[in-house]
């Protein structure tokens, strides 16, 4: 698990109530929840979020960020456009574990028209309580984004 736990949630609407919940879910585990919205339910666009949240991450203002929208896909797709971003959506408890030991994925996202409730809390916990693994999977992690 990394040191900091600073963390960013982000959404759009599809995904505002299983957002609160994550938020509530990890401030009980000792996280530092910065939620960046949005917090009204009217119709607005993933790409804005996921870039938000992701530049939070990117600029190391945050060690790891949680984003949601309906299927998780397009709030996911607009966090991986910023540099230095590694995002991953899951819908199963070991994918989420393997995207954080094996590609060292900074950000996590998730489809709240996808899974539950229940589910979205164990991935979530299923990413915080995994560690990247390093050696080859560094080799690895390292030229999906050459420096
Ligand atoms: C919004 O209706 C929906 O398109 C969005 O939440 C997400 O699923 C996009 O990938």
């Amino acid at each position: 698990m990394t040191d900091s736990k600073r963390i960013v949630l982000s959404s759009d609407h599809a995904a505002i109530s299983l957002r609160q919940s994550v938020a509530e879910h990890i401030a009980k585990q000792g996280w530092e929840v910065v939620d960046i919205g949005p917090t009204t339910p009217e119709s607005t666009h993933y790409p804005l979020h996921g870039a938000a949240a992701a530049e939070r991450v990117a600029s190391g203002d945050c060690a790891l960020g949680i984003i949601l929208c309906g299927t998780g896909q397009g709030i996911m797709m607009a966090a991986n456009k910023v540099k230095g971003i590694r995002c991953g959506v899951c819908s199963d408890t070991f994918s989420a574990a393997m995207i954080r030991q094996h590609n060292n994925a900074n950000m996590l996202s998730i489809g709240a028209r996808v899974v539950g409730e229940g589910l979205a809390l164990d991935i979530v916990d299923a990413f915080l309580g995994a560690e990247f693994e390093g050696g080859r999977h560094a080799t690895r992690v390292d030229m999906i984004e050459p420096s």
